[in-house]
């Protein structure tokens, strides 16, 4: 497979209710490997509903779902242990009864047995900060515990896309520092994530690419400092004008329609009042992308 090929492709997705409403209207947008998205979108938005789309947990109405150069949305079987997610509840994933029996539950239903099942089994702990927690009960986990549990059953099953939906929720502010430096370190492996977060002054240092739903239509697709700006100046908001015109970002496109501000990498006021009308907290004014993070100096 080509290198530059995406990891996962969405084209034209749409999603309609047995009811007869839109989910999701018309989706395209892709996702290279060891690349960071975030997902933003208010309450309704249909992030979910498109979460359990990747991970091939509802067939598309109409659209398609590639992987890997593969048709993933007829088929989506290619996508079991590659796409792994980590609810919002932790409560709702964890299985097993005791932590080792829990992050080798994924691994073992894909067939992985004897040396190699250990050998992720203790990796992915690793990877979280688990190491040691193995007999320990799930049930007297803290909840920043549960969560990095959650994480490390989806890097047993060796996933490299791995898509968190709404992770920082409950978590205190050391909880979401560990959570996030994890992430952070598993990008610089290569793996893909794919965040869903309403935080996004917390996450967006991180973020290659950012989109937003609005009533299940992607009403910006492209990167952060094209939307809101870049106060310092960053190196990425020349990449912005090359992605907006090399990448021919579609979603971009239309926010730029809807209002002159998806493509114009200055544009930090009109992104702001865009990310309001779309029911998002826009970033403090001030900040500079580079401080779009919890990972401060000295934290
Ligand atoms: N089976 C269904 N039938 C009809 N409508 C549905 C169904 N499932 C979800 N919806 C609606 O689709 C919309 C999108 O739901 P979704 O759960 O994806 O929102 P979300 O963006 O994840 O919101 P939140 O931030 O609250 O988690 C909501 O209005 C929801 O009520
Ligand atoms: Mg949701």
């Amino acid at each position: 497979m080509n290198n530059q090929a995406p990891l996962l492709e969405v084209k034209n997705l749409t999603h309609r209710f047995a009811d007869g409403t839109y989910g999701l209207k018309d989706i395209s947008f892709s996702i290279k490997a060891g690349t960071w998205t975030v997902l933003a979108g208010a309450n309704g938005s249909g992030k979910t509903v498109l979460v359990r789309h990747l991970l091939g947990l509802l067939p598309p109405d109409s659209g398609e779902l590639w992987y890997s150069g593969r048709r993933a949305d007829t088929r989506p079987g290619i996508l079991r242990g590659e796409v792994g997610l980590v609810f919002q509840e932790p409560e709702h994933q964890i299985v097993g009864q005791t932590v080792l029996e829990d992050v080798l539950f994924g691994p073992e239903n894909l067939g992985l047995t004897g040396d190699e099942l250990s050998r992720q089994g203790k990796e992915a702990l690793e990877a979280v900060g688990l190491t040691g927690f193995e007999e320990r009960e799930c049930h007297s986990l803290s909840g920043g515990e549960k969560r990095r549990l959650t994480l490390a059953g989806v890097l047993a099953a060796r996933s490299r896309l791995i898509v968190l939906d709404e992770p920082f929720t409950g978590l205190d502010f050391p909880g979401s520092l560990d959570l996030l430096r994890i992430l952070v370190t598993l990008q610089q492996k290569g793996i893909s994530i794919f965040l869903v977060t309403h935080d996004l002054e917390r996450v967006l240092a991180h973020t290659e690419q950012l989109l937003v739903l609005d009533s299940g239509t992607l009403v910006y697709h492209g990167s952060p400092s094209g939307l809101i700006g870049d106060s310092a100046g960053l190196a990425a908001g020349s990449r912005v004008e090359a992605a907006g015109t090399a990448d021919g970002l579609a979603g971009g496109t239309r926010a730029g329609t809807d209002s002159g501000a998806g493509t114009d990498s200055g544009a930090g006021g009109a992104g702001r009042a865009l990310l309001e009308k779309w029911g998002i907290r826009p970033p403090p004014k001030g900040l500079s992308l580079r401080e779009m993070t919890w990972l401060k100096p000295g934290t």
